[in-house]
């Protein structure tokens, strides 16, 4: 992964993805293709599933955290972010991607939201395939947007944690190695969801960095203010679907973050393009990526 770009709070008025009509027209159209019309083409599941796990990419990125205990350096943490399990991707077909990465022994796995499309249904088909996902401290999750458009985001939540998967839901833990600390924070999606940053932090202890993990990476500023160290993000899939040499044509940061890491205001933030695509069943210059990130000592 490229050295961070700096990143500016410049915001991108005109496509505001709560009250804008752009975005929520945008949001409409995809959720009645994706409930309604994607479902009955089953074809369609086949083709981005079939090629994933060979054009899957790994990026690695090693990152400085400041206050790192000696006991987490090294520790590696594996982003595999918006697999948008449904009509473009069947549990079928995830499994050999899911075998790859964990023949990456990371020591912590994060899940960064966009689990699913549209549909509780399209995770509980598949909780049993997060069982290859195994990593000493664990398997950890935040809500996405696309987790929010289905008729019960909590029942989804429950079957995600049935799953064994730790749901970061405006809340932290505290791991430890060694009589020290890290904190991993999570939080819900910031466009649909209900995302409280103060709940996620409160109560963390003072001496420990937070890694904060957070569906979307436009948190990153206000994140970086609360002395969070270091954010992981996906949502932007890269743009997905990209002209070689051209900025991203779909933009779903409202600062540009796109892809890669950025650094303001003395944090990181890594924003990974994820596994899966939605609105196509295709990317263009744009791979899907799990990216593998190395805390060192800052
Ligand atoms: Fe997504």
């Amino acid at each position: 992964m490229a050295a961070p770009r700096p990143a500016r709070p410049r915001l991108r008025r005109l496509f505001d993805p709560v009250s804008g009509w752009f975005r929520r027209s945008e949001r409409g159209v995809n959720q009645w293709l994706s409930r309604s019309v994607y479902p009955r083409l089953p074809i369609l599941a086949r083709v981005y599933g079939a090629i994933l796990h060979r054009r899957l990419t790994v990026s690695e990125a090693d990152i400085a955290v400041r206050d790192l205990p000696e006991a987490f350096d090294g520790l590696t943490v594996l982003l595999v972010t918006d697999i948008h399990l449904g009509p473009f991707l069947a549990p079928l077909d995830l499994e050999r991607t899911f075998r790859r990465l964990r023949g990456l022994e990371p020591d912590l796995i994060v899940l960064g939201g966009d689990l699913t499309t549209s549909r509780v249904s399209e995770f509980s088909e598949a909780a049993e395939l997060f069982g290859v996902l195994k990593a000493p401290l664990g398997v950890h999750a935040v809500m996405g947007n696309h987790d929010h458009y289905n008729d019960d985001p909590e029942g989804l939540r429950r079957a995600v944690a049935s799953a064994g998967i730790e749901v970061l839901h405006n809340r932290h833990v505290v791991l430890r190695r060694d009589g020290e600390s890290l904190v991993l924070a999570g939080i819900d999606d910031l466009n649909i969801g209900s995302p409280d940053l103060d709940a996620a932090l409160e109560g963390a202890p003072d001496e420990a960095p937070v890694v904060l993990v957070s569906h979307n990476p436009d948190v990153f500023f206000e994140a970086a203010d609360r002395g969070v160290a270091l954010v992981l993000a996906g949502h932007t899939h890269g743009g997905q679907v990209r002209i070689p040499g051209l900025p991203v044509l779909t933009r779903m940061s409202r600062y540009r973050l796109d892809e890669g890491r950025y650094a303001a205001r003395g944090a990181d933030l890594v924003v990974s393009r994820g596994v899966g695509v939605v609105g196509l069943p295709l990317r263009l210059a744009c791979p899907p990526e799990a990216v593998l990130v190395r805390l060192r000592c800052g």
